[in-house]
């Protein structure tokens, strides 16, 4: 018995280290569409099944998943970036058991940084591919050479929108940015808010069916979570509602998501090479 338990482990222990993070970027056209609450319960939720969840607020501009989870950060990126100090000492155990690399918020952007600086940054986060099961970004909205240069990393980029005609059109700008950035890149469309049976639905149709005729973009369906109150208070209780509220609406919508992303709505590129690999490529470009 105890000859199987070990060989087991084994076994587990070797399937470990074969296989590699996957790397989801959550993302946005219009902002404010529930990306960061999203990302920091997905995490939490991943992280509940026993994943080795790191979720990296890439947000320079207005980082708060710290916020969200009510964790005072020592540091965070934008020391890395400054060279004060590595990947492994900014981060920090979140709640439920995933792990952050807080946002740079407003100190330091992206944008300005050297190309030299960004590969040390990409560099360090590519080591974390080999000791980790899922990486999380939250990358902030719209369109910038910031958001652009993580969803190129990615293995699946999950659109965020929410019901709204403003919502909806910057979403599709989004994918049509996206998508002839990084043809290959698998995208998805999460439907966030949702007040009525089957607005998520009609709303994924209405992207998909536009990116599929004007693009000749296949978007995946990554499904939709509820306008559900408790949202709101649990950011107001700097406390993450799925460990909070675990059966609210929104969590069971967090639940589903995380059963879709794993069953493959958006299946990683096998044989890409890694997240290090893809970004070389970039940089090489
Ligand atoms: N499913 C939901 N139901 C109700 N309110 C929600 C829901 N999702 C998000 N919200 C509300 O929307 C607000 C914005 O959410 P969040 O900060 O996660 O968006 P974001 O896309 O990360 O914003 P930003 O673009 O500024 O980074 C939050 O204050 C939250 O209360
Ligand atoms: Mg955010």
């Amino acid at each position: 018995m105890s000859v199987m338990i070990d060989q087991a482990s084994q076994l587990r222990r070797i399937v470990r280290q074969s296989t590699r993070a996957t790397v989801i970027a959550v993302t946005s056209g219009k902002g404010g569409v529930g990306k960061s609450n999203i990302a920091v319960n997905l995490a939490i939720k991943f992280a509940s099944v026993g994943k080795r969840v790191v979720l990296m607020d890439a947000d320079l501009g207005l980082a708060n998943a710290d916020v969200l989870c009510n964790i005072d950060l020592p540091s965070n990126l934008s020391h890395v970036i400054s060279r004060k100090r590595e990947l492994a000492d900014v981060m920090v155990d979140g709640p439920g058991g995933f792990r952050l690399i807080g946002g740079a918020s407003g100190l330091v952007r992206m944008i300005d940084l050297s190309d030299y600086d960004r590969q040390r940054l990409v560099t360090a986060l590519a080591e974390l591919e080999a000791r980790t099961d899922v990486i999380l970004i939250d990358t902030g909205a719209g369109i910038s050479p910031n958001v652009l240069s993580f969803t190129r990393s990615a293995d699946q980029v999950l659109v965020v929108t929410t019901p709204e005609p403003t919502a909806i059109t910057d979403a599709y700008a989004v994918i049509k940015v996206i998508s002839r950035d990084a043809p290959d890149r698998p995208l998805s469309l999460l439907v966030n808010q949702v007040r009525q049976h089957g607005e998520g639905r009609l709303v994924y149709e209405r992207i998909a069916k536009v990116a599929r005729q004007f693009l000749s973009v296949h978007v995946m369906d990554a499904g939709f979570i509820p306008s559900d109150p408790e949202v709101p208070a649990a950011v107001r209780r700097r406390s993450p509602f799925l460990l909070a509220s675990p059966r609210c609406p929104a969590s069971l919508g967090i639940s589903q998501l995380a059963m879709r992303l794993e069953r493959g709505v958006a299946p990683s590129l096998d044989g890409s090479g890694g997240f290090f690999n893809r970004m070389s490529r970039w940089f090489r470009k």
